[in-house]
């Protein structure tokens, strides 16, 4: 039996992803309310309200990471923007599935990140991961984990470029690297016509992209 089968590892998941369509929910109407009132994205009110919520991945996408990094047999993996941890999940039972290794998460927000970690350990996969607090430009400069097989994208779309570009370098020649929420602004455009790589898009939001040397 695989770590993503495992009943109580979907059970697991079950829960989280019902908190995460909660807060969705909850976190969309406080939005709509705060933008109303006048206090925009990074305002403490806005900021306030985003702490709570999981911004999460969907199901399908989950199985996609979970299946993308057993494919490419990764050992190192980079998230970008971890808030509680569902993707993390994913991509940690496929390192474990894989026979262990090592994923570099980020996180600026406290509560998440330590939220996140306890997820992990209620499901046996904290030894596999490490969640560096910060803004992963800055985060991930000082730990540069190499070679990377896989990165996940799903933080700010508008940073992609430049969490990319900082790890292009380190990028193992069969990466594959996976964004969620694409359609970021500049994100497209940089990956066919500034760098070198054959891309796909995985329903709306999601494009999977590999080096082509
Ligand atoms: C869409 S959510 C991530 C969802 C998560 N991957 C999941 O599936 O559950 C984006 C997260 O990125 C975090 N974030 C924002 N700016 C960041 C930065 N500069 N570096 C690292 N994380 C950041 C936010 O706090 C937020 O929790």
């Amino acid at each position: 039996m695989s770590t993503l089968t495992d009943p109580a590892f979907q059970q697991l998941l079950t829960r989280l992803f019902s908190d995460a369509e909660r807060t969705q929910r909850q976190f969309h109407e406080e939005r709509r309310a705060l933008l109303a009132q006048g206090f925009q994205q990074g305002s403490p009110e806005y900021s306030a309200a985003a702490r709570k919520a999981h911004l999460a991945i969907t199901p399908e996408t989950g199985e996609l990471l979970y299946l993308l990094a057993r494919l490419r047999e990764a050992r190192t993996i980079v998230e970008f923007g971890t808030s509680f941890g569902v993707s993390t999940l994913h991509l940690a039972a496929a390192l474990r599935d894989n026979g262990g290794g090592r994923l570099i998460a980020t996180e600026t927000e406290p509560t998440k990140a330590e939220q996140a970690m306890r997820t992990l350990t209620e499901a046996g996969l904290d030894d596999q991961v490490e969640i560096l607090l910060g803004d992963a430009r800055e985060t991930l400069r000082a730990r540069r984990p190499r070679p990377v097989d896989l990165l996940f994208l799903d933080g700010p779309g508008h940073l992609y470029v430049d969490v990319l570009k900082l790890l292009e370098p380190d990028l193992s020649p069969t990466a594959a690297i996976v964004a969620d929420n694409a359609e970021a602004r500049g994100y497209r455009t940089y990956l066919d016509e500034h760098a070198h790589y054959v891309s796909v898009s995985f329903g709306t939001r999601v494009e999977i992209s590999l080096p082509t040397g």
